[in-house]
């Protein structure tokens, strides 16, 4: 088998097993073939959360978590933030290459031409109650649109897959600004197909009794260049949620309600709406030490600290931090960005957050943003599902193309109860 194989052997019998390395992996499948004896049903790795487990191939998003580094495709997130929108960058997750001037406009038609939903879908949202947390609605109204398009369950063919993308990509902004408009008391306001993504949006949440929103352009642009930045991030919890209900060929529209109820929890997208709601806590820069200290008893949790990928500082929270004076230009400043900078510099210089490699993630400074915008702490994961609609479903269709996707099924250790009778 050459050098690109790894040789194993069992103490318990003396064998020893070459495994065939491919990428520098082996496949879990080939432990199995290491047994005890002939009834031994073979060796399995024990991976609770998947800490060193690859479940896939992918050629969408590359980050190397222990210097920083996050792509697109191949390209680096700073220079797409930079340098493209929202949607060239959608385009990008989902075809593989940037869009030229042709590409992106008939991208971004198709987009404008799938922005409304049905006129039922707002009776639906009228019968949430008034206090219903915006990210529930958004995870139930997409499950919903799953019964508008009974085609969507045709995902063996391509062009059904494409159209289903392009929809759910058009009309999160619109069931996102409806559940906003819903918890506000407010009237829903159509798409205005003649706007871009991102100021379409922004006349969805906004617009009261004048003619023609003008979304501010610099705040249309924050918001836009914050999308590019959440728009995947390869194999995360709601991202592998998405490719695990897509693996039992359920509709892209029911895959991915439960890859955005996975991104609603406090430990993945649902950070940043603690974020806020610690600095609200912690109120003034001088209660940081005593509740640090609480953090380092194990008492509670830094949250927008942390990752499981990066081992070093968020490439998305700088570029994050950064907008914030862009967003502060127009809307005055977040005074909540002082507490969030001291909380960072005193965590920064602290053993225990020094020694676990604890660094600001990209939830740590959007809700500041978001807040100043004018949004409310419940809004800011609605605003993390919107972009990453793109990521979910460019790694689906990744999966639905994928000779080797089989339906997800991990294997247990099995610790109960032998056989026994009542
Ligand atoms: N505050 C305090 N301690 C922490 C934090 C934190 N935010 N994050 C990790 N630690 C500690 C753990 O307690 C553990 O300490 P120990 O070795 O003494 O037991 C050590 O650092 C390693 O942490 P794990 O929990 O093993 O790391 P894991 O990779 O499983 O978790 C996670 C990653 C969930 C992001 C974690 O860092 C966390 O809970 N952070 C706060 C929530 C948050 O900001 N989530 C958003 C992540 S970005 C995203 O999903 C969009």
């Amino acid at each position: 088998m050459g050098n690109d194989s790894l040789t194993i052997t069992d103490n318990r019998t003396g064998k020893t097993y070459e495994l065939p390395l491919k990428h520098g992996n082996i496949r879990a499948m080939d432990l199995r073939q290491i047994k005890s004896d002939e009834k031994d049903f073979g060796v399995m790795s024990y991976d609770p959360a998947f800490l060193n487990t690859a479940a896939c191939e992918s050629r969408i998003t590359y980050i190397d978590g222990d210097v920083g580094i996050l792509r697109y495709r191949g390209y680096p997130i700073e220079q797409l933030a930079e340098k493209s929108t929202y949607l060239e960058s959608a385009y990008l997750l989902l075809y593989g290459e940037l869009p030229n001037p042709q590409q992106l406009s008939t991208f971004t038609a198709r987009i404008a031409k799938h922005t409304f939903i049905h006129e039922n879908m707002k009776k639906f949202m009228e019968g949430f109650r008034y206090d219903a947390h915006p990210m529930s609605m958004l995870v139930s109204s997409i499950a919903a649109l799953s019964t508008f398009y009974p085609d969507a369950g045709n995902v063996a063919d391509p062009e059904v897959r494409e159209l289903m993308a392009i929809r759910l990509i058009a009309k999160m902004p619109t069931l996102a600004a409806y559940a906003y408009r819903h918890t506000n008391g407010l009237p829903f306001v159509y798409p205005d197909n003649e706007l871009d993504y991102t100021a379409n949006f922004m006349n969805m949440l906004w617009k009261m009794a004048e003619p023609k929103y003008q979304a501010n352009p610099v705040l249309a642009r924050a918001l836009d260049i914050l999308f590019i930045l959440h728009a995947d991030h390869e194999q995360n919890c709601s991202t592998s949620t998405m490719r695990v209900i897509g693996s039992a060929q359920a509709d892209p529209f029911l895959s991915m309600a439960g890859a955005a109820a996975s991104l609603s929890g406090p430990l993945h997208g649902g950070a940043n709406e603690e974020v806020l709601r610690m600095i609200d806590e912690i109120g003034t820069t001088d209660h940081i030490p005593s509740f640090i200290e609480s953090v380092k008893k194990g008492e509670r949790k830094l949250m927008g600290f942390g990752h499981r990928i990066y081992k070093n500082y968020d490439p998305r929270a700088y570029m994050v931090k950064q907008t914030a004076d862009s967003v502060f230009g127009v809307t005055g400043r977040n005074s909540k960005v002082d507490i969030a900078r001291e909380i960072e510099k005193i965590a920064l210089n602290d053993e225990y957050f020094v020694k676990r490699k604890l660094y600001p993630n990209v939830d740590f400074y959007s809700g500041i943003i978001y807040e100043a915008m004018g949004f409310r702490p419940e809004m800011f994961t609605v605003l993390f599902a919107i972009p990453r609609t793109a990521g979910w479903l460019s790694h689906w269709e990744e999966q639905c193309k994928d000779r080797d996707t089989k339906i997800s099924r991990p294997r247990q250790v099995y610790l109960g109860p032998d056989q026994r009778d009542i």
